[in-house]
């Protein structure tokens, strides 16, 4: 029989499927649920440092004294951090799986606070759901600048491994998760998918685009989960963004990843879904006669191709010329 287990950022894992961070994965019953129905590891919803903030000052807003909005920022703080903290223990003592917490935040000294707190409270990794888009009010290299420092601060703060969620919006991804990784990054996440905008023309509004994903986003993520595996060698990318099907799990897999994570297709198909997939990458497996995931992790990356260029531009061109109506 073939073995699906991998390893990903320092945890073992029984197969490469994650589930990722959302709506999905903010309860108990919820995350019980997906590991019975067979994810190797479940990434919690993030925790959101704006979201505690904003919270905490509606509630300010209605009071005159300082010292009473300091009070009511604090226990705001707390308790969202505190139901935070218990859905991990709780999560922890249910669950055999990696349980991975996700934290989002944008003043350096919240990351470390949370992080240590999650670290306490018994969470196997941490991801680091960072959200930056440089619409020009920073300096050019203050997204890549921004990720190292959170990673090297969290360094010296945390002992879990520490997983690295990136945006598609990085100049030079290659040159940056390779700093990471000299940082001590455990791993890193190939993409997030941000918040996506839309114009509704008849009220000539903006509003909001797409939730989900579309099949036909995976083929990016492919091609950037190459070229990371093979600049990068030695280091754990999970392929995200756009899996909508086993033949996507087994893609990213020969492209070099050592997990899969899933979440629009987790939320159109049902939980239901991870067995079928699991049970079609090991078929796949029988038929290649791969014993297990290293057999064939990574075999189609950048380094390990004989033209490279196929992963880039140059084939933008011949795509074009031979495109026929
Ligand atoms: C409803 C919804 C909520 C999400 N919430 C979070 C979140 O809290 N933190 C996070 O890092 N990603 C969040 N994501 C992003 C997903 O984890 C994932 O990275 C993204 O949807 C791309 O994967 P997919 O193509 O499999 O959907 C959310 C996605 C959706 C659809």
């Amino acid at each position: 029989m073939a073995s699906l287990e991998t390893k990903f950022a320092g945890l073992t894992l029984k197969n490469p499927l994650v589930a990722g961070s959302s709506g999905l994965t903010n309860s108990l019953n919820k995350i019980k649920d997906l590991e019975k129905a067979g994810v190797g590891a479940v990434v919690l919803k993030s925790l959101f440092e704006e979201q505690i903030e904003s919270h905490s000052e509606k509630l300010s807003l209605s009071s005159d004294y300082p010292e009473a909005i300091d009070y009511i920022n604090t226990y705001v703080k707390m308790n969202h951090v505190g139901n935070y903290l218990d859905l991990i223990r709780s999560a922890k003592a249910a669950c055999n799986i990696p349980i991975i917490a996700s934290i989002n935040c944008y003043k350096l000294s919240q990351w470390t606070e949370f992080a240590k707190n999650i670290e306490a409270a018994g969470a196997d990794a941490i991801e680091l759901n960072i959200f930056l888009l440089n619409a020009g009010e920073f300096p050019d290299n203050y997204p890549e600048e921004f990720h190292q420092n959170v990673v090297r601060e969290l360094k010296k703060t945390i002992h879990i491994p520490i997983i690295v969620k990136m945006g598609k919006t990085i100049s030079n991804l290659p040159g940056l998760v390779k700093k990471l990784k000299a940082l001590g990054t455990n791993g890193v996440v190939l993409f997030n998918r941000f918040y996506q905008p839309d114009i509704d023309i008849d009220k000539e509004e903006i509003v909001s685009g797409p939730v989900f994903s579309n099949p036909s986003d995976f083929n990016d993520t492919l091609r950037w989960t190459a070229i990371v595996s093979g600049k990068v060698p030695e280091f754990d990318i999970a392929c995200s963004h756009g899996v909508h099907s086993w033949e996507d799990a087994i893609k990213g897999i020969l492209a070099g990843a050592s997990a899969i994570q899933l979440c629009s297709m987790l939320y159109q198909k049902g939980p239901g879904i991870v067995g079928d997939v699991l049970i079609s990458m090991e078929k796949w497996m029988k038929q290649h006669r791969y014993k297990n995931l290293s057999e064939f992790k990574g075999k189609l990356n950048y380094t390990n191709i004989a033209s490279p260029a196929l992963y880039e531009r140059v084939q933008f061109m011949k795509y074009f010329s031979n495109f026929k109506q």
